[in-house]
């Protein structure tokens, strides 16, 4: 390992995050005036569309609201990047497919002529950059962190572009965490994005509630599977979502089945799906579910990823964009 990258690169995290704290209290300043007119409840008041989720609206996210500016965590994104709709995707636990849903659907919304970016807040275990074939690592000029940008024109974000060697382990306490899930949000030149998605750590500790604190979420996904104690861990899972107010979009249950290769049959591996069961009791909308598909398993482990088929995540999209406008 190159101890001196590593230190080199959290020095350069340090100092963006130093200017940039003097930049936002001028900033603050000038949105807390131009969000006065917004009401108690953010509600229709603010004459922005944020309907029932006041952490999609922009008034809320620039602290101008009453709604924003109870909540002190948030952090300030830059004024070269603005960000129309940030979807977080999570579960109670890890291995459940999250970062794969995660890279699905950014590319399907790419791939729809969305401006999309990925902000990986799984610190501790990033798997995006290299799902998209991503080695080099993100630059920075003192001010700003430049994401890496996929083929399909993705913006990208994650410790693991900005450690020098990508196989050592992050060693990180929580405060640095935190922080660096801040700046991964306001301190990169993320430029104009119709979505940002965010790859969640999992479950529901110290990592994911700094998501929900310091990035306005507008909406998460929840990815679950078939074996696990479901309905514990998505209850978990959705009652911090709600305590967060952000609202929940909907569920995918993720290894499903499996498809026989012979006769096309689905076989459900892990007992029968308790999918539609419940999401139907958490009153949480189910996506869709994805089978087991091993030649996708081996064109993510190829780094492939981004140039095959991505036809499983169509309902899925469907789906999602239908939830996003209810
Ligand atoms: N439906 C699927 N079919 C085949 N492989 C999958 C599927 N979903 C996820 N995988 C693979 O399983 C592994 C774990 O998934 P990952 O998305 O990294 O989980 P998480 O982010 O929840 O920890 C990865 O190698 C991923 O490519
Ligand atoms: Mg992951
Ligand atoms: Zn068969």
């Amino acid at each position: 390992m190159s101890s001196n990258g590593f230190e080199k690169d959290t020095e350069n995290i340090k100092n963006v995050e130093n200017i940039d704290n003097n930049e936002n209290a001028e900033n603050s300043e000038a949105t807390a005036k131009s969000g006065e007119s917004c009401g108690e409840s953010c509600g229709e008041s603010c004459g922005e569309s944020c309907g029932s989720s006041c952490s999609g609206c922009s008034s809320y996210k620039n602290g101008g609201c009453n709604e924003g500016k109870k909540n002190p965590f948030l952090a300030e994104l830059n004024d070269k990047s603005s960000i129309k709709n940030i979807i977080a995707v999570m579960s109670g636990k890890g291995g459940v497919g999250k970062s794969f849903i995660t890279a699905s659907l950014a590319l399907k919304y790419a791939k729809m002529g969305y401006k999309v970016g990925i902000l990986d807040a799984d610190v501790t275990g990033p798997s995006i950059p290299k799902m998209f074939g991503i080695h080099k690592l993100a630059g920075a000029d003192g001010k700003l962190i430049y994401p890496e940008v996929s083929k399909e024109g993705i913006k990208i974000i994650s410790v693991n572009i900005i450690i020098e060697d990508e196989t050592e382990p992050v060693v990180w306490r929580g405060p640095i965490i935190s922080g660096v899930i801040k700046q991964f949000y306001g301190d990169v030149c993320w430029g104009d994005l119709d979505y940002l998605f965010v790859d969640m750590p999992p479950g529901t500790g110290d990592v994911p509630l700094t998501v929900f604190q310091s990035i306005p979420v507008a909406g998460t996904v929840m990815v679950t599977t078939p074996q696990e104690l479901v309905e514990l861990i998505v209850t978990k899972a959705v009652n911090m979502t709600e305590k967060m107010n952000v609202r929940i979009l909907g569920m995918v249950e993720n290894y499903s089945y499996i498809t026989c290769p012979d006769c096309g049959k689905k076989i459900e591996v892990f007992g029968k799906s308790s999918g539609e069961k419940v999401a139907d009791k958490l009153g949480i909308k189910l996506l869709g579910k994805l089978p087991i598909m091993p030649e996708i398993a081996e064109s993510v482990d190829e780094e492939r990823f981004e140039e095959g088929d991505i036809s499983y995540i169509d309902e899925i999209y469907e789906n999602l964009k239908e939830a996003e406008n209810q």
